[in-house]
């Protein structure tokens, strides 16, 4: 995600003036804490079972002084879900099994009036089957839906549409080439380590993974959904 993006999309969570949120799978929370800094009423809760995104996360929210309003807790999510007004799952809806598994969990999850905000891979076209071979194994044309399929969805699930959007080809160029950056640059430097060749092959790998697979073949969607007010 584009920083200015990033910083549109907290704004926009943020201007219902939410008193809870809740980010499940929420990596290293950035988003969550640009939310909580443009909410300042707002508490926070970030779900991630990854232990060093969540010290990331502590350690981020201590510096910009967000420490006594966000928990970041280590563990399975569904162990520590709770309701609140805004519920952010953004690439980590597998942690309720598919996309209409994940949305039809996710609902009951947001305070009448609330929001969500749910982003996932979407098809952007019907890759071929050459580029479903390059891509992760075991990925298939059942792995993503179109992003009308998806907001059929969340309709489906008791959700209105608010704002749908895509990332661009500029920010998924710019994320999967910093994925590999730092470890493109260590081996430039490492050329003659005993693990040069195995980080070598993986760089060539995830390289083929988006160049050969991925490209304008999967796209990323931001859905911004609301529930009535009425219970
Ligand atoms: C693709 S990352 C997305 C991170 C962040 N939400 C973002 O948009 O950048 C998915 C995250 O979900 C977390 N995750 C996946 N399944 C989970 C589960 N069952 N319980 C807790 N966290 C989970 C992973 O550890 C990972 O940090």
């Amino acid at each position: 995600m584009s920083e200015e993006r990033a910083d549109r999309l907290a704004g926009v969570l943020a201007a219902p003036k939410p008193e809870t949120v809740i980010d499940i799978g929420c990596g290293w929370g950035e988003l969550l804490l640009r939310v909580l800094e443009a909410a300042p009423q707002a508490r926070g809760t970030g779900l991630d079972r990854h232990g060093p995104d969540m010290e990331r996360a502590r350690d981020n929210a201590a510096k910009r002084g967000l420490a006594e309003r966000v928990t970041f807790v280590q563990g399975e999510a569904k162990e520590h879900l709770s309701a609140a007004d805004l519920v952010i799952s953004s690439g980590a809806y597998q942690v309720f099994g598919s996309i209409p598994e994940a949305l039809q969990a996710l609902r009951p999850l947001v305070n009448p009036g609330g929001r969500l905000l749910f982003a996932c891979e979407i098809w952007e076209r019907t890759p071929t089957a050459e580029e479903l071979a390059q891509m992760w194994p075991g990925t298939t044309l059942e792995t993503c839906l179109y992003l009308a399929d998806v907001v059929d969805e969340a309709v489906a699930a008791g959700f209105r549409p608010l704002r749908i959007e895509m990332a661009t080809t500029d920010e998924w160029d710019w994320f999967e080439s910093g994925y590999a950056a730092s470890s493109e640059e260590w081996l430039l430097a490492n050329d003659d380590h005993p693990e040069a060749d195995a980080v070598r092959a993986e760089l060539d790998a995830h390289r083929t993974r988006w160049l050969r697979g991925t490209r304008e073949v999967m796209g990323y969607a931001y859905l911004l959904l609301g529930v009535p007010a009425q219970v």
